[in-house]
């Protein structure tokens, strides 16, 4: 479904992401993991289009990606939830929703019909559909730009530290809804810091190390490899 081959990102002098190589197949939850600045967040921002590739190819199916605009990526079916959790404060969650929906603003009908299917998803965002997104509380901002991106009606979403900065409590309701997604059948790219919340629902994982991708396996190889948190997630 998503396939990137010998990826490359820099900036200016600096090469944040080299050589990397990633594939997640279709109905697949594949976690990439690694300690601050690793270069987690410039692979998905470089699979998003936000930034070009210095070197190296992606594949959203047969389609290349590499290199295409935020907005073509977008139509080509792959969504992202970047780090920063922006929501428009000012507006509802209905209406951040429906903005999440702008590739396919023509098609009322089947914008309403994909709200209708994510409010009956997610009942804490139905419950505050008519209240303001500024007045969220962080674990519900998070949940609400997950929302959004699934308004693209994507067949792969990226998904950057979707538990950063959160409380255990209401990381694992984020991950309750990410399992959710999952039942769908929804391909995901996750990454995480933390490694442990992470394997608790991906079938697989690439660990990142300055820029390289260091070791990769399933959920298990991953969890009984019991130096990895220490060498590459500093624990
Ligand atoms: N816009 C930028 N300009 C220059 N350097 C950057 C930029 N964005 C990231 N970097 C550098 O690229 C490297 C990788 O950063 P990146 O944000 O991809 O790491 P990360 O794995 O997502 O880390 P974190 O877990 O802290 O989010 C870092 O050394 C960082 O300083
Ligand atoms: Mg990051």
């Amino acid at each position: 479904m998503l396939q990137v081959n010998d990826l490359e990102v820099r900036y200016g002098a600096i090469r944040a992401v080299r050589g990397v190589d990633i594939s997640v197949a279709k109905g697949e939850l594949v976690a990439l993991l690694g300690a601050n600045g690793a270069g987690k967040s410039s692979t998905l921002m470089c699979i998003a289009g936000a930034v070009k590739p210095a070197a190296g190819s992606v594949h959203l199916e047969t389609v290349a990606i590499g290199g295409s605009s935020p907005e073509r990526i977008v139509r080509s079916g792959l969504a992202t939830v970047p780090e920063n959790r922006d929501v428009f404060p000012d507006l509802t969650v209905a209406e951040n929703l429906r903005l999440g929906a702008y590739i396919h603003r023509r098609d009322i009908q089947g914008n309403k019909q994909n709200l209708e299917r994510l409010l009956d998803l997610f009942p804490r965002l139905a419950e505050r559909a008519h209240q303001a997104a500024g007045t969220l509380s962080g674990g519900e901002q998070q949940m609400l730009v997950i929302a959004r991106a699934l308004m693209a009606r994507p067949s792969v979403l990226l998904l950057d530290e979707p538990s950063l900065g959160l409380a255990p409590a209401i990381v694992e309701r984020i991950y309750e809804m990410i399992a959710t997604l999952k039942t769908t059948g929804l391909t995901m790219l996750l990454v995480e810091q933390s490694m442990s919340t992470a394997l608790s629902v991906a079938d697989r994982a690439y660990v990142m190390r300055l820029g390289k991708i260091e070791f990769t396996g399933t959920a298990a190889e991953i969890r009984s490899h019991t130096n990895l948190g220490a060498m590459y997630l500093g624990g």
